[in-house]
């Protein structure tokens, strides 16, 4: 949700800029810009759409530093005057920034009386604040900014230029992330590391509340009392391998095809030499100790905690709840005597999840982050962390992270269950049975072409579509259906089948496609039956059954494989068939309109 990079004392700074923007694209994508000086001259460049658009308009842009900037717009539309970078009254400061200013307009109406704006944004008034206090007030600029801060409420990462003085960026932050990454003499500033790793592994946090003054050979830490605080860096375990396409066209068909290899990791990260499982036994304790999970998450990363649920509360004995993290923010409800809390979240970095993190924290609510992001916000500030080993996703649409998800929250499960002595976790041969899954994904992705040739009949055209299922079927259908939407902007209900009738089903008419989920022996016949009442309304069905409840006029027929992991095996399938609708809609599949892959604001 907006991407930030800067660096400063490094004559590439433009390339530097605009390669950063495109590895951070997926964050917003609506308009973008950069501020470059210590040329000839200064540039500030700005373009509605992609940073291929921006790009195209940097010829002859030089300079030593600079600050750049990619939208996904919250206040005003995403037009050349609300892009980023914003200027000052005079134009002497410049500043990019992530989150929302909350009282801004009431820093505008209090402070900036008779200032001109070009656009509607928050960021805007901020800069104007800081420039006054620089400029009318006679503030040093380190001053202006702190008292700036001082003033600000809300969530924001700030990268902030005086164009008067190429040698140093200013940045700050509250809530929302940002990052130092140290370079070979020059520094550059970014919202997360895939941005500048092509130009170095090592990386600096900054806390929220922090102001640090970026120079090409020196990083400082202070309060916004002026006070220093030291930082040591770290290196970021990411290879340039792992963000490229590589020969796929679109990042989420090879995110989807890394399936099988990532539930491998899995494996790996999470048992010994034996082949034992292996998870932190302060984690096991943490469970042990709870008389009730609530599984905090947002998207699709919910979606996995549905999916994980009947497996955590067999295997561990212990009830498990769902909250959608924007709902719990601002109203937890009535919670049992013992409560641990974790959250699922692939980024590591959703405002929703951190809200109630924070929450969790003032009322001493331990709290697990399961996240594929080490070193992320979420990871940080909970007490305890288990790693999704996906590698970076990309695509806006989460495949692998949701697979993973699931995965992990398994050997938690049976790590847990193990130690309490719990049967069926004795029983549960995890390893063997993640493998079969990884064969099975295998064998789902041998069949895209016969998935594509059914999409295209079914969803080429049609406005809307259902999933149904039953039990885990249900829960995948609200995945899958979640992916349909997200990418092909084909309206589509997950819907548990039984339900189907008592309302809905009259939205069924002639050419509906369905799409039924098949795993369970116990309710295939039902959700069956089901399929039997939408056909005869005229709906076209899909069917996708694992091979234990499979009939010969089933369409998409999936290896069976242990129930408790059935959502990880059901869901490629479906998965693939949002990829191909998406492709044969013509719409881009990685970028869809008005998404963005990090959702940083509240
Ligand atoms: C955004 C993304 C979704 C994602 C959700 C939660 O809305 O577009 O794909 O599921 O955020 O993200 P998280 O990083 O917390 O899993």
């Amino acid at each position: 949700m907006c991407g930030i990079v800067g660096v400063v004392g490094n004559t590439n700074a433009t390339d530097i800029l605009i390669q950063g923007l495109e590895k951070l694209e997926y964050r917003g994508y609506d308009s973008a810009g950069i501020f470059v000086l210590g040329g000839t001259e200064n540039h500030l460049v700005k373009a509605v759409g992609r940073i291929a658009e921006l790009s195209a308009k940097t010829a002859g842009v030089e300079g030593t530093t600079g600050i750049g900037h990619t939208r996904w717009a919250t206040h005003g539309k995403p037009t050349e005057d609300n892009a980023h970078p914003h200027r000052s009254e005079t134009g002497r400061f410049v500043l990019v920034h992530n989150g929302v200013i909350e009282n801004y307009l009431e820093i505008k109406e209090e402070y900036l009386a008779g200032h001109h704006f070009k656009g509607q944004t928050d960021t805007e008034i901020a800069v104007h604040l800081i420039g006054k206090f620089a400029e009318e007030d006679g503030l040093s600029v380190l001053e202006a900014f702190k008292k700036a801060l001082h003033i600000i409420r809300g969530s924001y990462a700030f990268a902030l230029i005086d164009s008067e003085n190429p040698d140093v960026i200013y940045v700050a932050k509250n809530k929302s992330p940002l990052l130092i990454g140290l370079g070979e003499g020059y520094n550059m500033v970014c919202s997360d590391a895939m941005a500048m790793i092509r130009e170095t592994n090592q990386y600096m946090e900054i806390h929220d509340q922090e102001l640090v003054i970026v120079k090409a050979d020196s990083v400082e830490v202070q309060d916004y009392d002026g006070n220093r605080r030291e930082r040591v860096s770290y290196t970021a375990e990411l290879d340039l391998s792992d963000i490229g396409k590589g020969t796929y066209p679109y990042y989420m068909l090879k995110e989807i095809d890394e399936q099988p290899t990532v539930m491998r990791k899995l494996i790996q990260a999470y048992t010994d030499e034996a082949g034992q499982v292996v998870v932190d036994p302060a984690i096991i304790k943490a469970v042990q100790d709870a008389d009730r999970i609530y599984i905090l998450a947002a998207g699709t990363s919910y979606h996995a905690g549905f999916a994980s649920k009947k497996m955590l509360e067999e295997l561990t004995d212990t009830p498990v709840e769902l909250g959608i993290s924007s709902e719990w923010g601002y109203g937890m409800p009535l919670l049992s005597k013992k409560p641990l809390f974790i959250f699922i979240s692939q980024s590591g970095e959703t405002a929703d999840s951190r809200q109630v993190l924070v929450k969790a924290n003032e009322m001493g609510i331990p709290s697990l982050t399961v996240t594929n992001v080490p070193g992320s916000t979420l990871s940080r500030e909970a007490n305890h962390t288990m790693l999704l080993h996906a590698g970076p996703e990309i695509a806006v649409a989460s495949t692998k992270a949701y697979t993973a998800q699931i995965a992990a929250l398994a050997f938690l499960a049976k790590a847990v269950g193990e130690a309490n002595g719990n049967e069926k976790a004795k029983a549960f041969d995890l390893v063997h049975e993640l493998s079969i899954v990884a064969q099975s994904i295998e064998s789902t992705l041998s069949e895209k072409e016969t998935i594509d040739a059914k999409v295209r009949d079914l969803l080429e055209t049609t406005r809307n579509a259902f999933y149904i299922g039953r039990g885990q079927d249900y829960y995948v259908a609200m995945e899958a259906s979640l992916k349909l939407k997200e990418i092909s902007y084909i309206q589509c209900e997950g819907f548990a089948a039984g339900e189907l009738k008592h309302g809905t089903i009259a939205l069924i008419e002639e050419g509906t496609p369905v799409l039924a989920l098949l795993s369970d022996p116990v309710l295939a016949n039902h959700t069956r039956g089901n399929i039997q009442e939408v056909a005869a309304r005229g709906a076209k069905v899909l069917t996708i059954a694992e091979e234990n409840v499979a009939k010969d006029t089933d369409d998409i027929v999936l290896t069976t494989v242990h129930p408790y992991l059935s959502p990880i095996s059901m869901v490629v399938p479906t998965q693939l068939v949002a990829y191909f609708a998406t492709l044969h809609r013509g719409l881009d599949v990685d970028k869809p309109r008005n998404l963005a892959k990090s959702v940083t604001v509240e």
